[in-house]
């Protein structure tokens, strides 16, 4: 079977990428010290786009912008097209192409590239074209994104690919391939006679299959193609192509902070930059990045100076966003990120910018906006050291924790409820394909519950408040979901609600005037 029939036999799953978000995608360049297009008024292209649900989200969040999703399955993009029309977009365009047919001369020059989940999963010929398209297609101050798998902790990953794709090299059909391939990994991780790191190895890859669908399984595991690759190569490839190395998308995982002292040592002796990721690489036991990139000969100044943070919005939702009188003094207080991890800060301006964070959902606020709405709780006999302390701790929470995010603009409109609530257009087609909707600003929003789900269907804008919770009442009962009307049904759902319209979910009501 040909990648085309693959894909068109068994669609690739639905998926969002809130790293390939224009608007997070600007701000890196920026905090690095570039000149980015505005990603409200910029052209966007995807390579290998799927079924178009990862753009159509950005293309819904950024209505001045221009998108374009290219894919070779005729499936994915008929379903992508449909998806637009569903949403309502004009912003956005599908086309059904083959990469390596792609003529640069018919599409002209775009701000942001992004391929995710491409080149590690194509045969060496197009990943030779899609390096040669971005080094085409990118605009002078254009920011690309390339997704792939990264040694050395591919190699783990291929081990294990290598006997299921042999144990089922017989079998044709998809979902019987995914069936054979996973119940033969469950059978060797548990009868393996090693007792040592093969059997980890074994069990570790056994329980990351058992929560893939069998699409992911199908394509991601069991294709045809399965590429690793060191970071050196990508880096190579870049600069054979004009281009050269950015950051990581998770900022983060640049940082060297938990490896040992002598490791860093190690690392920091080393001049070439491209070779010092490739160490951390070795230290990290690397499986995957998300590589941002720009063109070649560009200044990056990767030492990030605090002034650069006037121009640009933070988010967070690592602390709770209710303000305690802990935080005004200087003790410190935990902020956990959902991904996990947590860090103790006792610097109080700081604290009390974290927290109003956290009281906006996650929603982007622009870094002078931010000091604006704290700066009367605090007096500080000099406010401009605090300042720059927070600005430094900020910047170090941005380098070496998932707790902050960057982004390139805030919107600072603050949405207002309606009295017959309705989900954006967007959130009624997320919730009806999936379990994800994204919030206004591209964040990620897992909506596992049942529940939650309906109520944002229920959102239609047909019923009040009390009307959906009424309907909610009903679900729960006639569904037999296995759980008690919970007793503070009506307050939860005035606060989802209310949540949810301030993540911008809900389309905004009508002001008054
Ligand atoms: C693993 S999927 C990733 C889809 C999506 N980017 C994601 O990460 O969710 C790879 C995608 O690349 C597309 N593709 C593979 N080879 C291609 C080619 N030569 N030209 C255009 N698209 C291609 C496939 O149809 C498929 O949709």
């Amino acid at each position: 079977m040909n990648i085309a029939d693959r894909y068109d036999s068994l669609p690739y799953p639905t998926k969002f990428f809130a790293e390939t978000n224009p608007n997070r995608m600007a701000a890196l360049g920026k905090i690095l010290g570039l000149d980015v297009p505005d990603p409200q008024e910029c052209r966007v292209l995807e390579f290998g786009c799927g079924d178009g649900s990862n753009l159509l989200s950005h293309a819904a969040m950024l209505p001045g912008s221009k998108f374009l999703g290219v894919d070779i399955s005729t499936q994915h993009i008929k379903t992508a097209k449909a998806w637009a029309d569903e949403i309502g977009l004009s912003n956005i365009d599908f086309q059904q192409a083959d990469l390596m047919d792609m003529d640069v001369s018919e599409y002209g020059e775009f701000d942001f590239i992004v391929a995710h989940g491409l080149i590690s999963w194509v045969p060496r010929p197009v990943i030779d074209k899609v390096f040669e398209l971005f080094g085409a297609f990118l605009s002078d101050a254009g920011i690309g994104y390339v997704s792939y798998n990264t040694y050395p902790g591919g190699h783990l990953r291929n081990m294990v690919r290598e006997m299921m794709v042999y144990h089922t090299r017989g079998i044709d059909d998809p979902l019987d391939k995914v069936e054979s391939a996973s119940s033969f990994l469950k059978l060797l991780s548990e009868g393996t006679a090693d007792q040592n790191v093969y059997k980890a190895v074994l069990a570790a890859e056994n329980i990351r299959h058992s929560k893939h669908s069998p699409s992911d399984f199908f394509h991601d595991d069991l294709s045809d193609f399965y590429f690793s690759f060191y970071f050196s190569e990508i880096a190579s490839r870049l600069d054979s192509s004009g281009l050269e190395y950015l950051c990581e998308s998770e900022f983060h995982s640049m940082s060297q902070r938990t490896l040992s002292t002598e490791y860093q040592k190690l690392i920091k002796g080393i001049e070439n930059p491209v070779e010092r990721e490739d160490y951390l690489d070795f230290a990290r036991g690397r499986q995957f990045r998300k590589t941002l990139f720009c063109k070649k000969g560009r200044t990056v100044s990767r030492e990030i100076k605090p002034a650069r943070l006037s121009e640009l919005a933070l988010a967070s939702t690592a602390a709770p966003g209710v303000m305690n009188d802990v935080e005004k003094e200087s003790k410190p207080v935990r902020f956990q990120s959902q991904l996990g991890a947590g860090i103790e800060i006792d610097h109080v301006l700081t604290k009390l910018a974290l927290t109003e964070l956290g009281s906006r959902d996650g929603a982007p606020v622009g870094f002078p906006e931010l000091l604006d709405a704290v700066r009367d709780r605090l007096e500080f006999q000099d406010w401009n050291k605090e300042e720059d302390i927070c600005r430094r701790i900020l910047i170090r929470l941005l380098e070496d924790t998932p707790i902050v995010d960057l982004y390139s603009f805030s919107d600072s409109n603050t949405p207002i409820l309606a009295e017959k609530p309705k989900a954006s257009a967007l959130a009624q087609w997320q919730t009806r394909v999936g379990t994800k909707v994204t919030s206004r600003n591209g964040a990620v929003i897992g909506l596992d519950d049942e529940v939650a789900r309906t109520l944002v269907k229920l959102s239609d804008g047909s019923r009040t408040i009390a009307q959906i919770e009424d309907g909610i009442r009903k679900f729960v009962a006639r569904e037999g979901i296995g759980r008690e009307v919970r007793s503070d049904l009506g307050e939860w759902v005035r606060e989802s609600i209310e949540r949810l319209s301030r993540i911008g979910v809900l389309d905004s009501g009508q002001t008054d005037s």
